[in-house]
């Protein structure tokens, strides 16, 4: 049972974007997916909560005061969102329980140094092999793409791909859905970005 944590304490650069969207993508597949949210905004909460039942189900995994407890019996993945923010004592816990970390970045100098240290500090917790990189709001052809590729692979870690800006992740999100819930010409770029990503955490 894969447990899956997203994760940078800088606030604002898509971690509840891709947690909701991971959980859709293993829903879609039919597994029994749970999504966590240590984040005392619950904001992958509040999404669950909008999803229609209609929808292929995202069961919430509570989590009481911030403590991960075992998920229930039955689950076959497991998805944890994290607040900005995360360090110290709370962090470690997450960790515990991970076997890979995701960490969006957004392509910007102050984005890059604001998650060095917790890059540097993942790296030395849990190896290179569970730790990926995922551009943020990012146009892989440019050369704010090659800058963070540069940055990411110095750290010796792997770019797991890079979603572009888009309305669609603002406007499914408002409607409890992810971009395996639509129409797929609607989403079809987003869907194609989300190729590597999706390979690297099914492993
Ligand atoms: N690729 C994208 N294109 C356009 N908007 C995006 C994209 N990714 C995220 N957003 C929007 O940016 C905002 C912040 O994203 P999100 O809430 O996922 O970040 P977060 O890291 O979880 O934030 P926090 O640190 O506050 O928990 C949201 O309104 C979200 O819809
Ligand atoms: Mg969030």
């Amino acid at each position: 049972m894969p447990v899956i944590v997203i994760a940078n304490p800088k606030g604002g650069v898509g971690k509840s974007t891709i947690a909701t969207n991971l959980a859709g993508y293993f829903a879609k597949q039919g597994h029994k997916v749970m999504l966590g949210d240590a984040d005392v905004q619950q904001s992958s909460r509040a999404w669950l909560a909008l999803r229609p039942g209609s929808l292929p189900a995202i069961a919430a995994w509570e989590i009481e005061n911030g403590h991960v407890a075992r998920p229930p019996r039955g689950t076959t993945h497991i998805v944890l969102d994290t607040p900005a923010g995360l360090g110290g004592a709370r962090l470690e816990e997450v960790l515990r329980i991970a076997d890979k970390v995701i960490v969006p970045l957004q392509a910007s100098m102050f984005d890059i140094l604001a998650t060095q240290a917790f890059l540097e500090g993942l790296k030395s917790r849990h190896g290179n092999r569970h730790i990926g990189v995922l551009g943020m709001r990012v146009n892989a052809r440019t050369r704010a793409a090659d800058q963070l590729a540069h940055y990411v692979s110095n750290l010796g870690l792997p770019v797991l791909g890079y979603l572009r800006e888009t309305q669609n992740y603002v406007q499914l999100a408002a409607h409890g859905a992810t971009l395996w819930d639509v129409a797929q010409s609607r989403v079809e770029k987003d869907i194609e970005q989300w190729g590597p990503l999706v390979n690297w955490a099914r492993q």
